[in-house]
């Protein structure tokens, strides 16, 4: 039996991981900040899969948070096999229009908690000689989008090159890179979706298939669709002028648009 520890496990993206890592018999490690819904979390998982899943209620803008999840990626007596480093959140807005405390605190959740809880969970399994961690990117990773492009490129460049430092350790890493998928982010953002054409919208359980597939495969950046793959491969060649132009806008309005 092995274990997987799943930060923002309670919607979107990491509830679809959650999901599936308990359907294929992992125990689970379930953190977010919301403690009432990772209790129904784990009581359904485990009623309905069989599984052991353990609550970890932590906020990762904080240095308490952080701080708890590493101990519990550190804990050599109780082992995480595999880390999704997935909480994350979008600011409503564009550059300046986004309050300062809110950029910190995504560079704080989206790089610092990433790094620091990538090193944790690293440290222990390369002892062990196994393990595996997906760090949830975005395509906006690769195009000008202000805080959250950035930090999403940070992410990639990053688990790119601890895979690269750990290879032959046994330890995978992943960089996982979505599109937009429907999940509470863009409402919490308070970002306007109607000008998102629905070709684009992926579905988190089948981006969540790919992706481990993905980790299984040993690839080390994860772009889980055809569709992503393609326009990913136009962002390569087109200039980047043209493109902040294109990227800027998407889904960033507040409200309906
Ligand atoms: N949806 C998309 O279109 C899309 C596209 C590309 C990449 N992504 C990335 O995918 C990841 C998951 O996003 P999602 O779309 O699934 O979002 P979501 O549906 O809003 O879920 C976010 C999860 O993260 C938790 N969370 C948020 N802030 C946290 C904090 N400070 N500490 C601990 N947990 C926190 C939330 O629970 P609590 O509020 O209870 O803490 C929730 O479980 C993010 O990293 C996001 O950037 C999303």
């Amino acid at each position: 039996m092995t274990t997987a520890l799943i930060t923002g496990s309670t919607a979107g993206i990491g509830a679809a991981f959650a999901r599936r890592l308990a359907a294929d018999g992992h125990d689970l490690v379930l953190v977010a900040r919301d403690t009432k819904r990772l209790t129904d979390q784990a009581t359904e998982l485990h009623d309905r899969h069989g599984i052991e899943a353990e609550v970890l209620t932590a906020d990762l803008s904080t240095e308490a948070g952080i701080e708890a999840v590493a101990a519990r990626l550190g804990d050599r007596r109780s082992p995480v096999d595999l880390l999704i480093n997935n909480a994350g959140f979008g600011n409503k807005g564009r550059f300046l229009e986004v309050p300062m405390a809110d950029e910190l605190t995504m560079l704080k959740v989206h790089v610092e908690a990433v790094l620091r809880l990538t090193s944790a969970a690293t440290a222990a399994m390369r002892e062990r000689g196994r393990g595996g961690v997906v760090n949830v990117a975005s395509v906006a990773a690769f195009v000008p989008r202000g805080t959250y492009g950035a930090s999403k490129a940070w992410v990639v460049q990053f688990t790119q090159g601890a895979a690269r430092d750990l290879a032959g350790s046994g330890v995978r890493l992943m960089a996982l890179c979505p599109g937009f998928v429907r999940t509470e982010f863009h409402q919490r953002a308070g970002m306007g979706t109607d000008n998102i054409p629905n070709w684009m919208w992926l579905d988190a359980d089948k981006l969540v298939a790919a992706a481990l597939a993905d980790l299984a495969r040993g690839k080390t950046l994860s772009i889980p669709d055809p569709r992503y793959k393609a326009l990913m491969g136009l962002v390569k060649v087109t200039p980047r002028g043209l493109l902040g132009g294109v990227t800027s806008k998407t889904g960033r309005k507040y409200g309906p648009q």
